[in-house]
């Protein structure tokens, strides 16, 4: 992706020699590359009736992974997940702009979905926010904010870096089995594969 100022996050501050977060990163690098391409090919900036599109997707996929913010035994190892949460703000960027809400899909994969593995999700939806920073530049250029339209594109008031350095620090620190590390890896590329399939159900109309 061109013009797009990347932002600088230190490595975990936690003594480890192995940083999940960074393994994550290498691990799904090409899938978020696609994927930004694929969005792209939407057209989602060029009208508002196109952004709505993109908007759906959100709501498709947050709406599908939302059962994961509320799960107790993750917010043992992530205490501020619920608050995390964007689905009722694409719900209210919908409204806004006067969309219907699509269709969800059945989230039960999900709900029962190991703790490897829901970390892997968590991080894609988690991290979908930086490149969020870009989208919502574009967004402004269609009339859109962080109070009309735009709301789930938002930063943290204790800005994005921060909160995503906050959440990249807690991932480091749960001690799982080495074994359970190839799950984290394929949780985080299936919820990549479904923000893919998602958006190619889309992506001409
Ligand atoms: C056109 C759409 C998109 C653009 C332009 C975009 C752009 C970006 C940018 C600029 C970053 C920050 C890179 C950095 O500063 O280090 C980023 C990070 C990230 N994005 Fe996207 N993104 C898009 C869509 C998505 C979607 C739809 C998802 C997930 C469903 C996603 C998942 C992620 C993840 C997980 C990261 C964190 C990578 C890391 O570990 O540092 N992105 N994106």
């Amino acid at each position: 992706m061109d013009n797009v100022g990347t932002i600088e996050f230190a490595a975990s501050t936690v003594p480890k020699s192995f940083n999940r977060w960074l393994s994550l990163r290498a691990a799904t690098s090409s899938s978020h590359e696609s994927l930004d391409a694929l969005v792209m090919r939407m057209r989602p900036f060029e009208s508002i009736a196109r952004y709505g599109l993109f908007l759906q997707c959100q709501y498709q996929f947050h709406g599908l992974l939302r059962a994961l913010y509320h799960r107790p035994e993750l917010t043992v190892f992530l205490p501020d997940l619920a608050e995390r949460d964007r689905f009722e703000l694409i719900e209210q960027d919908l409204a806004d702009l006067g969309l219907s809400a699509p269709e969800l899909a059945d989230p039960s994969d999900i709900i029962t979905s190991d703790t490897p593995t829901a970390l892997g999700w968590l991080y894609v939806v988690e991290g979908s926010n930086l490149g969020a920073a870009f989208l919502i530049k574009e967004a402004r250029k269609l009339g859109l904010s962080e109070s009309h339209g735009a709301r789930h594109l938002a930063g943290h008031p204790d800005g994005r870096g921060k909160h995503w350095r906050s959440f990249t620090d807690s991932l480091n620190d749960i001690d799982l089995p080495p074994a359970d590390e190839a799950r984290v890896i394929s949780g985080a590329i299936a919820a990549f594969e479904t923000m893919r399939a998602i958006v190619l159900s889309r992506v001409d109309s």
